[in-house]
C-alpha cells in the first residue's frame, strides 16, 4: 500500500472530470491535480509544444512524488504519453482514449460521431486507436471541437454561445444518423446537459460516451496488480495547482466538485 499521491493533469480544468471519478472510485487516494492554464488549449498547439509542456507537468508532479501520472487531457495522451513512458520508466502512465470501441460495438447504425480537439483528430494515436475497430459498415464522423475548450475555462460551458457552437457541430451527424457520440476531450463533459437538450430536440437516440469512469477503473486495476492502493482509512487530502488563474480554478471547482457531487468533504488546498 502507498501513500503516496496519484497526479493528475490537463490544460486547465476539463480534467477534473475525470478527478470527479478517480475520487468516487478511489475515495482513500490522496490526489495531486496540475491545471496548465497558462498554456490552454493544448489542443491547437504543435506535437513539439504539447511535448515540451506536458514534459514540464509531469516533472512537477515527480517532484510531488506522485506514485502515478493521470493525463486527463486527450491532446497530450495523443502526442505524448509513449514519450514520457519512455522518459519515466518507473512512473505508471494512464492516459485517455476516446471511447470507439464500445461505441462501434453497440452501434445499431454504425455511425459514430467523434468530438475532440484538432491535435487529437490528427494525431497517429488516435488514428491507429480508432481505426483498430472499425468495420466495412462503420462510418466515424470527425468534428473538431474548436472555441469549446475556451467556453468551458471561461465558465461558460451552460452558455446560449455554447448551445450554438454544440449545435452547429452535432446537428450534423444527428442528421447523418448517429446513434453514437464519443467526447473526446475532458472538457466536453461539462457540456452533457446541453449536449442531450440538443440530442432530445431533435428526437435523436444519440448516446453520449465519455471516459472518464473507464480511465478510473483501469487506475484502480493498476494500483491494485501494482500493490500501491491506498488503503489507509484515513480521508484523502486533496491539493490543486494551477499556473495561472486561481480564481477561475477555485470557482470551477466550488461549482463543480463542492456544491454537485459533494466530492470535496476531505481537507482540500488551492495553490498558485
Ligand atoms: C485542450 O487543451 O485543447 C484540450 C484538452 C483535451 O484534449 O482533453
Amino acid at each position: 500500500m502507498s501513500s503516496k499521491p496519484i497526479g493528475i493533469f490537463d490544460s486547465g480544468v476539463g480534467g477534473l472530470s475525470v478527478w470527479k471519478e478517480i475520487s468516487n472510485l478511489l475515495p482513500y487516494e490522496n490526489l495531486v491535480y496540475f491545471a496548465d492554464q497558462k498554456n490552454c488549449p493544448y489542443g491547437t498547439k504543435t506535437e513539439k509544444e504539447i511535448l515540451e509542456l506536458v514534459a514540464k507537468v509531469c516533472d512537477f508532479l515527480i517532484s510531488r512524488e506522485c506514485k502515478m501520472i493521470i493525463m486527463a487531457c486527450n491532446t497530450a495522451t495523443a502526442h505524448a504519453i509513449q514519450t514520457l513512458r519512455n522518459k519515466f520508466p518507473h512512473i505508471p502512465f494512464v492516459g485517455m482514449e476516446p471511447a470507439v470501441k464500445p461505441a462501434i460495438i453497440n452501434s445499431r447504425t454504425h455511425k459514430i460521431g467523434v468530438l475532440a480537439t484538432q491535435a487529437t483528430l490528427r494525431s497517429e494515436f488516435f488514428k491507429k486507436r480508432s481505426s483498430k475497430y472499425l468495420h466495412e459498415q462503420s462510418q466515424l464522423f470527425l468534428q473538431p471541437g474548436h472555441g469549446l475548450v475556451e467556453l468551458v475555462e471561461n465558465s461558460k460551458a451552460s452558455s446560449p454561445e455554447a448551445k450554438a457552437l454544440l449545435e452547429s457541430y452535432l446537428l450534423p451527424m444527428i442528421n447523418k444518423g448517429a446513434d453514437h457520440l464519443v467526447l473526446g476531450c475532458s472538457h466536453y463533459p461539462f457540456f452533457h446537459k446541453i449536449i442531450q437538450e440538443i440530442i432530445d430536440a431533435h428526437s435523436s437516440e444519440m448516446t453520449i460516451l465519455d471516459p472518464a469512469e473507464a480511465i478510473a477503473r483501469r487506475t484502480k486495476n493498476l494500483l491494485l496488480e501494482s500493490g500501491n492502493l491506498n488503503d489507509s482509512p484515513l480521508p484523502p487530502f486533496f491539493q490543486f495547482f494551477t499556473n495561472a488563474n486561481i480564481v477561475a480554478l477555485e470557482s470551477f471547482i466550488n461549482k463543480e466538485l463542492v456544491q454537485t457531487k459533494n466530492n470535496l468533504n476531505s481537507s482540500y488546498e488551492i495553490k498558485l
